[in-house]
């Protein structure tokens, strides 16, 4: 638990203003642990009050940039997302993070950072981190050469 913090801590100390997150994984698997790295990286100091907007749809959180935190668990389609202006959000200047992002892939952006969390066993996680659009290219290189000063 405190590696996948660990790991969306080093995300979220790389992102920048309009970034956006799409989080998969199943019930469970860590999507808002994650999003508590991303806020700590981000500067966020009570990560404790990062927690799963389920029933809102969309939380927001104050670190260097703002930090819009969406959860699409409950959804039924992209539409719900389009009703709260997901877009504006994902063209804004803070950074947007969807849990449960396949659901309502149709209102993502073309280029987007992509976190695949996989349960493989009680504590242990496998989490994958990759992108679509040019625009992550940086972003991605930034990411293994800190990975690797993890191990
Ligand atoms: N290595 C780990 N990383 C993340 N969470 C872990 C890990 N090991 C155990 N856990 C536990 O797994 C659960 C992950 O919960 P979390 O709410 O972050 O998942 P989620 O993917 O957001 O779920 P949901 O789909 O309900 O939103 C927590 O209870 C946490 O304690
Ligand atoms: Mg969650």
């Amino acid at each position: 638990m405190e590696q996948t913090i660990e790991l969306g801590s080093l995300v979220g100390f790389l992102l920048k203003a309009g970034d956006v997150v799409a989080l998969s994984g199943q019930l469970g698997a860590g999507k808002t642990h994650f999003t508590k790295g991303i806020a700590k990286g981000q500067g966020v100091k009570d990560i404790k009050a990062v927690t799963s907007p389920s029933y809102v749809i969309v939380k927001q959180h104050t670190g260097r940039l703002p930090i819009y935190h969406f959860d699409a668990y409950r959804l039924k389609s992209a539409d719900e997302m389009y009703e709260i202006d997901c877009v504006g959000f994902f063209w804004g200047e803070g950074i947007s993070i969807i849990e449960w992002a396949e659901k309502v892939m149709e209102c993502l952006p073309d280029e987007f950072i992509k976190i695949t969390i996989n349960i493989l066993g009680k504590t242990s996680r496998g989490i994958n981190v990759s992108y679509q659009g040019e625009r992550y290219r940086n972003f991605m290189e930034e990411v293994k050469e800190k990975v690797k000063c993890l191990k």
